[in-house]
């Protein structure tokens, strides 16, 4: 899920400067030096403004959007299949329980199994919730703020979308950075063996992003996203009356609601790939590309 190159970011900045084909902008700067290929040090405009705001504010969005889903969650702490919550047939419940002596308890139980989760989940810092202070919006109980936080951002992140998935087809963002070629998915058990063995693309590979890279994000914007927005539409009784062919799709308010909260935790699950990658091939070069656009590349064999 990122670009891939350990660069010193402090030798970075005292070496040649040059524009390059980078990631999402094919245009080299105008007035800026060009150092070329036989220069150690590269540095490519990455990440146009438009994709770096869009990004930034989607993180923002979900960070919240995880949150305060958690805080509605702890209000009714148990998912069902269906149309019914029917409370023998739970699919998952996090609940506190007293044990035979008489100690407070938190238990999860998923298809039926239990486990003891105290600490976490169902019982935490003597407070018997299912999800902690720490991982909700706002901390305490309060489902109406909750709901405030959760509706506003919601709609924040499908405008940032909407925008950002027009953007990228307009600008060719998507057919020319995201989307797989022929040549990628050919490609693609290479590109699993590398990754696991944390070995990333180098120089003038490094300036695009890689398959696995471009699988994940396209899956994420296309499929994740969308499906989440949905799955959310579908737990409102005005949408439902208006578009009733929502319910038949996800199969019921109470299988949407599961599909949303698994769909919540996929995120959950990408974010945390997608941090690991950027601090594994270069957290500051990688962090700064996104936030000012450009990157730095080292071209290995090449001496100064
Ligand atoms: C605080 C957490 C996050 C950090 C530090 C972070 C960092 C980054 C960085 C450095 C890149 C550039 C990778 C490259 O140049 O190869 C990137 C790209 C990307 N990130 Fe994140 N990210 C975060 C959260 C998220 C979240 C929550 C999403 C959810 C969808 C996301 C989706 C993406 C996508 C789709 C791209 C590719 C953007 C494009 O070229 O259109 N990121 N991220």
């Amino acid at each position: 899920m990122t670009p891939t190159l350990h660069v010193d970011p402090l030798v970075s900045e005292t070496m040649p400067v040059t524009s390059a084909p980078p990631v999402n902008q094919p245009s080299t700067a105008p007035g800026e030096p060009v150092a070329g290929p036989d220069s150690p040090e590269e540095r490519v405009s990455r990440h146009r403004l438009p994709v770096r705001i869009g990004h930034w504010l989607n993180a923002v969005c979900l960070f919240i959007l995880i949150m305060s889903g958690l805080q509605i969650f702890n209000a009714h702490p148990a998912l069902y299949w269906g149309d019914r919550s029917d409370r023998d047939r739970t699919l998952l419940s996090i609940r506190a329980a007293k044990s035979d002596g008489g100690q407070v308890k938190g238990i999860t139980t998923i298809l039926g199994h239990p486990f003891d989760t105290t600490g976490v989940l169902g019982y935490s810092n003597n407070s018997a919730r299912a999800f902690p202070a720490w991982a909700t919006v706002p901390s305490a109980k309060w489902l109406a703020m909750g709901r405030q936080w959760h509706l506003f951002f919601a709609w924040l992140f499908v405008i940032n979308g909407l925008l950002f998935a027009t953007y990228a087809f307009i600008s060719r963002h998507l057919t020319e950075d995201l989307l797989p070629t022929g040549r990628d998915l050919k490609n693609i058990s290479q590109a699993v063996k590398d990754h696991l063995r944390l070995r990333h693309p180098k120089g003038d590979e490094a300036k695009r992003y890689n398959v696995l890279q471009k699988l994940a994000y396209v899956s994420v914007l296309f499929g994740l996203a969308p499906l989440i927005v949905l799955t959310g539409l579908t737990m409102s009784p005005t949408i439902d009356t208006a578009f009733p062919w929502l319910l038949t799709i996800f199969g019921g308010r109470q299988a949407a609601r599961t599909i949303h909260f698994i769909a919540c935790f996929s995120f959950v699950g990408f974010i945390i790939i997608h941090v690991a990658q950027v601090v594994l091939t270069g957290f500051f070069n990688n962090i700064r590309s996104m936030v000012t656009g450009y990157f730095v590349l080292r071209h290995e064999g090449v001496k100064r």
